[in-house]
């Protein structure tokens, strides 16, 4: 193989654009990176950026943490070839079974099975289709905004993908998701009883066989539904032999102060997905539920590399790090930080202040949303212009749904670090709303 070839920031961007495939890119500034360590990013020149992003939260036990590299490693000079499709091997046995035990769905843990995957987008394409074959029935119940994967089943049951033009799935219902800033009627309570209602009309004609949800609706704007939300889902699909499928494949693992998101409330799923930071960034994902659910048919979803030894040894070292709860218990306590940083640079004169909607979310999944002043009209261009300036100050921080900024560091930031990227990252706002960025400079970038 040639040597890595020691070109600027700028000559590997353009030599991104002349080779990777557009069709996989997701893009608001030219980043590059070359290595990282914990919360900090590191470009090719050596510019050091922080991460409030934590690669949309895959790395969310931050870059390069020692013991996940530690355990990968040593997986990687054992027999990193191996899976779970024609064989088996300890390391995925051993996360199968501590999935098992940890993940509470409906089923006693002896009967609680765990599919092991590669991505959000195939846990939840799974499950879907386990769902399906359990009850019988053809029908889906999903939220507008909602994310749960880029391909396939997955996608054609996202609400952002239908929006933006994929065709959706032919027997899926989208209901609006309880938005409590821009609520589609009237307030929490209202809004709250009025969504179930629209949920239990699906329900009621015995057809559907999954209500998927995400326990904060992330990519579509870091929406933290009203308190009951997921207890009343619960009992609608309980009464409906309707299966609930929770997806924590982006707010999982005690990001949110929780070790998965849903358990703010007292519900127990049928089945739950897992991705992302359950291999820091390494590609596994997880679905868990009953075992006749998810052993039948056999041969069924099937992929040649499915619990590779590399991933799952990864996998069970995220689980280790969070076994203890510290890190969950952290995350709360920083989110909490986090929030109020940014609630007193909004009520400050500083010049984007004024542009701050709402600040919101739990953890350190944490959304910015930002609105033209004295309205509540999506300032989008403003959001496009802030995360590039961001990037040029140091700091990687993400829009969803156009107008919201995702804040998702690593858990293990350090509080200087969170500090100092949220000051990074309204610096850059106040320079975007002086006008520092051009409309052309966001141009290139075509986002989502
Ligand atoms: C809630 C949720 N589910 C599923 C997915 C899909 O995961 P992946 O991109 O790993 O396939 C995502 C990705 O953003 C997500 O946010």
């Amino acid at each position: 193989m040639d040597p890595t070839p020691t070109w600027t920031d700028e000559q590997w961007y353009a030599a991104d654009l002349a080779s990777v495939a557009g069709v996989e890119r997701l893009r608001f500034f030219p980043q590059v990176v070359a290595s990282g360590s914990g919360s900090v990013l590191t470009t090719p020149e050596g510019r050091e950026v922080i991460d409030l992003s934590a690669s949309w939260t895959a790395t969310g036990m931050g870059h390069a943490h020692p013991a996940v590299v530690a355990a990968a490693e040593l997986a990687l000079r054992r027999a990193p070839g191996g899976s779970v499709l024609s064989g088996t091997h300890p390391d995925a046995v051993r996360l199968a079974r501590a999935l098992c035990e940890r993940v509470e769905v409906v089923a006693p843990v002896a009967d609680r099975r765990a599919y092991l995957g590669h991505a959000g987008t195939d846990a939840n394409d799974v499950a879907l289709r386990a769902a399906r074959h359990a009850t019988g029935r053809p029908g889906i119940v999903a939220f507008e905004g909602g994310y749960h994967g880029g391909l396939g089943g997955s996608q054609s049951v996202s609400g952002i993908h239908i929006a933006a033009g994929t065709t959706a799935d032919a027997d899926l219902t989208l209901v609006p998701y309880p938005d409590l800033y821009r609520p589609w009627q009237g307030d929490a309570d209202t809004l709250l009883a009025n969504t179930l209602k629209r949920v239990e009309g699906v329900l009621a004609d015995g057809q559907v066989a999954a209500v998927i949800v995400e326990p904060i609706q992330s990519d579509g704007g870091v929406l933290v539904p009203p308190e009951g939300f997921l207890a009343r889902l619960r009992e609608a699909t309980q009464q409906h032999g309707t299966l609930l499928i929770v997806d924590e494949v982006k707010v999982g693992l005690g990001r949110t102060g929780h070790f998965l998101a849903h358990q703010v409330e007292d519900v127990v799923p049928d089945l739950v997905t897992l991705g992302k930071v359950l291999g820091n960034g390494l590609p596994i994902s997880a679905l868990v539920g009953p075992a006749p659910a998810l052993d039948e048919p056999a041969a069924s979803a099937l992929m040649t590399t499915i619990g590779n030894p590399v991933s799952c040894a990864a996998a069970l070292a995220v689980l280790d790090l969070l076994a203890d709860g510290t890190l969950a218990t952290s995350a709360a306590a920083q989110g909490d930080v986090a929030a109020t940083t940014l609630e007193t640079y909004a009520s400050s004169d500083a010049a984007g202040a004024a542009w701050v909607g709402q600040i919101r979310g739990r953890g350190l999944s944490l959304g910015l949303e930002l609105v033209h002043p004295g309205s509540q009209e999506p300032a989008d261009d403003l959001v496009a212009k802030t995360v590039l300036a961001g990037w040029q100050r140091g700091v990687v921080a993400y829009p969803v749904r156009g107008n919201v900024i995702e804040i998702t560091p690593p858990l293990t930031i350090t509080p200087d670090e969170l500090q100092t990227g949220l000051e990074r990252l309204v610096a850059a706002l106040d320079a975007a709303v002086s006008g520092e960025v051009s409309d052309a400079d966001v141009a290139a970038f075509t986002g989502w």
